[in-house]
């Protein structure tokens, strides 16, 4: 039987960290589902002791999960090993992260502290834990530019007191694939009791090569976990993409021979609803994921998978989960069919209530739009007037003129808590109207750093997904609306940053 390879994902915890991708409890929760359906071994669900906000992601996904064993990260200190455990409780499966820098650059600069201090400090950490849940895996955070023979030494040390999976980041995305590969190998070689643990790569993409880094450090290191986020999302230019590694293993197992247990079938909804959710869109030529990965536009190739797919195809778009683009529901499909083809894109929403509620959106837009196709429904489960989650600001309705050589007018109404507001304004155009409508009533002073427009499924029938990135007080977030309008599309996707940068000062604030 070949070996296994551990797929760990962090879209979560790193892919979150990304700025502007921050994602409430409940669309965390959304997510660590799908990751669920997906069958990925490990989810690190976030990292409990950083505000109390993650604390409660990381325990609500501990308890409504049951195949995944859920992690939370923590640094190697008692406090955040013990607010982990605490987040932790109720997990059918759970596992500790604890890291510490191990570079001379980052214990000197960053940590201020000595090696003999880091060493002790990791022994401590791991052994706190220890106690508190069998799983801990241990990361030695910048570890492809560390000195080896003091990562051998801290490597044997927290093996010694319990640690099951041993993590080498290469933190910063510096390492090359061939080095990198020898030096997880050589690590290994050397540590005298590395068959105690199971070995990790952990690849940022800072040179786009994030994903053969992982890949040289399963084939040359040995490594059999690799951690990764869906779309590649993490911060700067990204983590190890889930959906790259598990196909290259997958498609390449007679070079590999490694097994994975990931249901691919689910990878494509998975992707969707990661770019959803915080508005980070998937470029069309990504692997994979992306619009253009199994188009074949030139004629010769065309010809080819006409002929015998195989000449140009080496996966199967239908294994990762592209159907053709299928009507998939109308005007006259019930509430139970929609409730199925929720469920077959692997959407569980929490409640009834939110059930109706998107059965009523739905409904509403198949008044509007004669074709709803998987990516309309995907959109319109990620709008947060669907969930039962309080928020702030809520889209009611909108009015606008335009007209060629006249300045746009834009009339809205939306709820702040619960009250309806009408504003107006007018603008450089339509969308600018309507943002500097809702603005003058709620002057949040948010700069807008992003604004982009994209069409669900691609014809101007689509629905537009509007993605608007707000910063104020050096947080940013990203807000997604969707709608036939991109006007409304753009009100709904600038409330949703409104809100999302009020929860985030929520979070904040009870941080103390
Ligand atoms: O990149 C990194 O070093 C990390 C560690 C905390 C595992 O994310
Ligand atoms: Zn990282």
């Amino acid at each position: 039987m070949a070996d296994k390879l551990i797929i760990f994902d962090t879209t979560l915890r790193d892919g979150e960290q990304s700025p502007g991708a921050s994602m409430t409890k409940d669309e965390k929760l959304r997510i660590a589902r799908q990751l669920e359906r997906l069958k990925v071994d490990v989810i690190e669900a976030g990292f409990a002791a950083s505000s109390n906000g993650d604390f409660e992601a990381v325990h609500t996904i501990a308890n409504a999960i049951k195949d995944s064993t859920i992690c939370s990260l923590s640094r190697a200190n008692d406090r955040d090993i013990a607010r982990a455990a605490e987040a932790l409780q109720g997990a059918a499966s759970a596992r500790i992260h604890t890291f510490i820098a191990t570079s001379a650059l980052h214990m000197e600069k960053k940590l201020r502290m000595t090696p003999e201090q880091v060493l002790e400090q990791a022994i401590q950490a791991v052994r706190f834990a220890r106690n508190l849940v069998g799983d801990i895996e241990f990361s030695a955070e910048d570890g492809s530019r560390s000195d080896p023979d003091f990562l051998c030494r801290v490597i044997e040390a927290v093996i010694a007191e319990g640690a099951t999976t041993i993590n080498v980041p290469d933190t910063v995305g510096y390492a090359v694939p061939e080095l990198y590969g020898n030096f997880i190998k050589n690590l290994r070689e050397r540590v005298p009791n590395s068959d105690k643990a199971i070995w990790s790569v952990h690849c940022h993409n800072d040179l786009g090569m994030a994903v053969a880094n992982s890949l040289a450090g399963v084939k040359i290191g040995g490594a059999r976990q690799v951690e990764c986020t869906i779309n590649g999302l993490g911060e700067r230019a990204g983590n190890c993409s889930l959906e790259e590694v598990v196909m290259a293993v997958k498609t390449r197992r007679d070079y590999y021979g490694l097994d994975v247990g990931i249901d691919t079938r689910h990878i494509l909804a998975a992707s969707r609803m990661v770019s959803q959710t915080t508005g980070f869109v998937v470029q069309p030529n990504k692997a994979v994921v992306g619009a253009n990965a199994f188009a074949h536009a030139s004629g010769i190739h065309q010809d080819g998978v006409l002929k015998a797919r195989d000449t140009y195809e080496i996966m199967r778009a239908e294994d990762v989960g592209w159907s053709a683009n299928k009507i998939v529901l109308g005007k006259l499909s019930g509430r139970n069919a929609f409730k199925q083809r929720l469920q077959e894109l692997g959407v569980q929403l929490e409640s009834e209530t939110d059930v109706n509620n998107a059965f009523a959106k739905f409904k509403e837009l198949a008044d509007r739009k004669s074709e709803i196709f998987d990516e309309d429904i995907l959109a319109l489960v990620s709008d947060e007037s669907v969930t039962s989650e309080k928020e702030q600001f809520g889209f009611v309705s909108l009015s606008q003129h335009s007209e060629t050589g006249e300045r746009p007018q834009a009339a809205i109404v939306f709820t702040v808590d619960g009250k309806e507001v009408r504003s107006q304004a007018d603008g450089n155009g339509p969308v600018d109207a309507s943002l500097k409508a809702i603005e003058s009533h709620v002057q949040s002073g948010a700069e807008m750093v992003l604004y982009s427009v994209n069409a669900i499924s691609g014809s101007t029938e689509s629905q537009g997904e509007v993605t608007v990135r707000l910063q104020n007080s050096g947080r940013v977030v990203n807000g997604v609306g969707s709608d036939p309008d991109i006007v409304v599309a753009s009100a709904k996707a600038y409330l949703s940053a409104l809100n999302k940068l009020q929860s985030k000062a929520d979070r904040v604030a009870a941080q103390g």
